[in-house]
């Protein structure tokens, strides 16, 4: 371990500032080839011996291209494990693909990299072992330099074998992260082989210290000089340094280079200023190697009594946990699908992301460098304790201290990571001796990067505490523990802590169940949206974290589980099995979480305006539930605002303003640790109205002045399909995406609030229809059908650019109702 507690202790003692920098690492694919390796792979899932060979027959093989998750093309099925989203994730599967390298390339370092291959997998090239990795997190590089034949066809084949219940949620089954074919000059630069950080940072002067690794893979001394040119974010070379090295025969060396940048712009929160580095290895004034490397140039503190401080100023925690899957689209990797998602993250007012309980995909984290949301980047949900049958404790030993090391050199250049979590709820929590592996991972995380603190979410209080264990780590998470923040702090007053997994409230979008109801339904497998509802027994409504946060500002800022619903794990649906540690499916067919303030297709719930209320200063109102109800009946409406009071009329009819701070709501909240009964939440304004067709409308003012208004009509019958598409530009290369909702509209264009219709969809010129959805967890409808009913009045159709420049015509049809069609450009 380096001395980072020591420094950091020093740093909050004295009050200085943490300084650090990051970047992230891609081979710049113009000069030696870093090639695109996803087109044009063979796949077949069976268990089949002598696939790894060259002459194997693949002819009759599925041809694809990759990032590929078999699993999410179903079917859905109560065969398959309801937590695992009730999807065939496991079972022996095979890609294989046949490649030719040029004669040219003899000499060169030919290596094939991974992002990511859920899991279990084995690499061959012409029958040759080359590779495995467990872990479907985490990208792994193998070497095929000894085993190519050049000029003449070759063969890569990789087995999978992932299991059931190897995680507590969907993890996806396939090469469903992107994949390369590296071809280089013996010496060069290794992958993930920079390292930049920042030791000094003022508004006039940065220092920028890059760490290069230079390989050298042939059999001779290399003399060669290495160039490190600086790139602003606005294109411009701000900066170089060159230096003579000498690396010996198949060794690598590493250099260190120390460069002044004038003027810094900070990368920050929505402020995300990324600076390029591009490293060049010249060997008689010849470039050999290129690699570039985005970095921000930031300063992070965290401090016990001001929290975190980013470029010196305290920032809180507005976060959200999130798994790794996309929704209609499953867990192959889509840069554009996950940005969407954070993009509907920040405009909720989120700033912070938890990558529960994971390694993320590269591609979250450069949107999260591109957006400007820090992240706390975690390693793993299990030790060596079990939690599912099939978890990671069954591989801990052999991998855990690669997978860690190799999740940090990952990502460790990304200015948007500001903590390495070593695990989430881990079991070890409860054992006495929990603490020394705790030690173990925190001093690998330090040995690896010493700029950043360490963390992790923490659920046992105080057992984990008592033995320890959450002492040995830099920041302490805790999870759904918002009554305790006070006693932990009073009890610890030098440790720094946050909300790691905060409320876990569920609801169905647009569902709502009068009169009001506390406990979950069984019959209808839908949770109503006036978010009272218990969940599970940790569960609270968002009010009460609120509220613990603002009683103790020494807290960080909290996590909410989670920001996007995500497949598998559909609490309150489905129990807890002990006798297999396994989980029951008899709440079939809820098949995914109802946690978050976002369905599955990223349609907002209500409770994603509540937060809004909370963290956005743009004013805002929201009011629920629909107005389509019965003359007469008394419907509870609520209104979320950030507003000083809300006005609430019907039909023009005011039933007077609520005053937020003076008003409250009665809402039931029971949770662990809270008394049981009903919560006074200042959070939200409401009011008992009786249902009278027409309009409901909320007014929000502040200074006596309306700044916002909320307005929903009562609905005649569905009459006709709107359509409308997130973008209508997109790129024409194959991987682009538009989202394309589906309102389902009386004749005035009212959305109808309960329509369930089956809509068609028909793609036609320059995309395909790559998924579609509609938010409801409980449906069995597959994602890829060219149909989908709405759900609570709407669906989701996601169209996928080709290749070639052009339109794309998007036609929704439905019986009775009047059709729709959009256009998309794809350039
Ligand atoms: C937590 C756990 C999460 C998720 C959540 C649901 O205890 O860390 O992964 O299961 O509960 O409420």
């Amino acid at each position: 371990m380096k001395n980072f507690k020591l420094y950091y202790t020093i740093c909050i003692l004295a009050g200085t500032l943490l300084v650090m920098s990051c970047q992230s690492n891609t081979k710049k694919p113009s000069f030696v080839a870093d090639q695109n390796f996803n087109k044009d792979w063979l796949f077949q899932k069976d268990t089949i011996v002598g696939a790894e060979n060259s002459s194997f027959d693949d002819s009759g093989w599925r041809k694809l291209n990759v990032p590929h998750d078999w699993a999410i093309e179903g079917p859905f099925s109560n065969v398959h494990n309801a937590r695992n989203g009730g999807l065939p994730i496991d079972g022996i599967a095979w890609y294989r693909k046949h490649f030719t390298i040029d004669e040219a390339h003899q000499n060169k370092q030919i290596s094939v990299e991974f992002d990511g291959v859920m899991d279990n997998a084995t690499v061959y090239i012409n029958g040759k072992f080359v590779g495995e990795r467990h872990y479907g997190y985490i990208g792994f590089e193998c070497d095929l330099t000894s085993h190519i034949k050049f000029g003449e066809d070759n063969v890569i084949a990789v087995k999978l074998a992932p299991e059931v219940l190897s995680e507590r949620w969907y993890p996806g089954a396939g090469i469903y992260r992107n994949v390369r074919l590296k071809i280089n000059n013996a010496l060069h630069i290794p992958q993930w082989g920079t390292f930049v950080t920042t030791p000094t940072v003022t508004d006039r002067q940065a220092t920028v210290s890059i760490k290069t690794k230079i390989k050298n893979a042939r059999n001779a001394l290399a003399k060669a000089t290495l160039e490190t040119i600086i790139i602003d974010p606005n294109g411009t070379i701000v900066a170089s340094a060159s230096e003579a090295i000498t690396v010996e025969k198949t060794t690598e060396n590493e250099v260190t280079q120390n460069i002044e940048i004038d003027n810094p712009l900070k990368w920050g929160i929505y402020e995300p200023n990324l600076y390029s580095a591009t490293s060049q290895i010249k060997v008689g004034g010849v470039i050999v190697d290129e690699y570039k490397t985005e970095f921000g140039i930031r300063t992070i503190h965290f401090n016990k009594e001001k929290g975190f401080i980013l470029n010196g100023k305290p920032v809180e925690f507005n976060g959200v946990c999130m798994h790794h899957d996309l929704g209609p689209l499953g867990a192959a990797v889509n840069y554009r699908a996950t940005e969407r998602q954070m993009q509907m993250m920040k405009d909720m007012g989120v700033n912070a992301l938890r990558t529960s309980h994971n390694p993320p995909s590269t591609e979250m984290l450069q949107v999260c460098d591109r957006l400007g949301i820090v992240v706390i980047d975690e390693a793993f949900d299990e030790w060596k304790i079990a939690k599912v049958p099939n978890g990671y404790h069954k591989y801990f030993d052999k991998w855990h201290e690669k997978d860690l090391r190799d999740m940090i050199k990952r990502d460790r250049n990304h200015p948007s990571v500001v903590m390495w979590s070593i695990g989430n709820e881990i079991l070890e929590q409860s054992k006495k001796d929990g603490w020394k592996l705790a030690k173990h991972l925190n001093d690998i995380c330090h040995d690896e990067d010493d700029s950043r603190p360490t963390t992790a979410g923490f659920n046992y209080y105080p057992a984990s505490f008592e033995n320890k264990l959450a002492y040995q780590v830099d920041v302490v998470g805790v999870n759904y523990k918002p009554s305790f923040y006070g006693e932990i702090r009073s009890q610890n007053p030098d440790m720094i802590y946050y909300g790691s997994e905060t409320s876990s409230q569920t609801s169905s979008r647009g569902v709502y169940h009068l009169p009001l109801e506390y406990k979950h339904r069984k019959e209808t497998f839908q949770v109503s949206s006036h978010d009272e509802t218990t969940g599970p027994k940790w569960a609270y409504p968002p009010d009460v974290e609120f509220d613990a946060q603002e009683q103790n500002p020494t807290s960080l800022g909290e996590f909410i589980w989670t920001g996007f619903d995500y497949l598998g794990e559909p609490t309150p649906y489905g129990g807890r099995d002990n006798s297999t540690n396994g989980y029951w499916n008899d709440d079939w067919p809820s098949r995914s979480s109802y946690f978050a303030p976002v369905d599955l297709c990223g349609f907002p719930k209500d409770r994603y305006y509540l937060y809004q209320s909370q963290w956005i200063t743009e004013p805002m109102v929201h009011v629920l539930p629909h107005w389509n109800w019965k003359e007469g009946m008394i419907i509870p409406v609520y209104s979320y605002t950030n507003c000083e009071e809300v006005e609430l009329f019907v039909n023009g009819k005011s039933f007077g303003k609520k005053v937020k701070g003076k008003d409250f709501t009665m809402i039931h909240a029971e949770y662990n640790g809270f008394e049981k009964g009903m919560y006074k939440s200042k959070y939200r304004l409401s009011w008992n109205v009786p249902f009278e067709k027409g309009n409901i409308k909320v007014v929000g003012y502040i200074g006596g002045k309306e700044v916002t208004t909320k307005e929903i009509k009562t609905a005649g019958k569905p009459a006709k399909i709107k359509l409308n598409a997130d973008r209508i530009d997109i790129n024409a290369d194959g991987v682009d995406l538009s989202f394309v909702t589906v309102r389902i509209e009386d004749k005035d264009g009212n959305l109808c609030p309960e329509a369930s219709n089956l809509v068609n969809f028909n793609v036609e010129g320059e995309g395909t229809l790559t998924a579609v959805g509609n938010g409801n967890a409980a449906s069995l409808e597959a994602f890829q059908e060219n149909y989908r009913k709405a759900f609570s009045g709407q669906c989701l159709a996601i169209v996928k650019a080709t290749e070639n420049a052009g339109t794309i015509k998007v036609t929704a049809t439905s019986n009775g109702l009047e059709s729709d069609v959009i256009s998309i450009i794809s350039k």
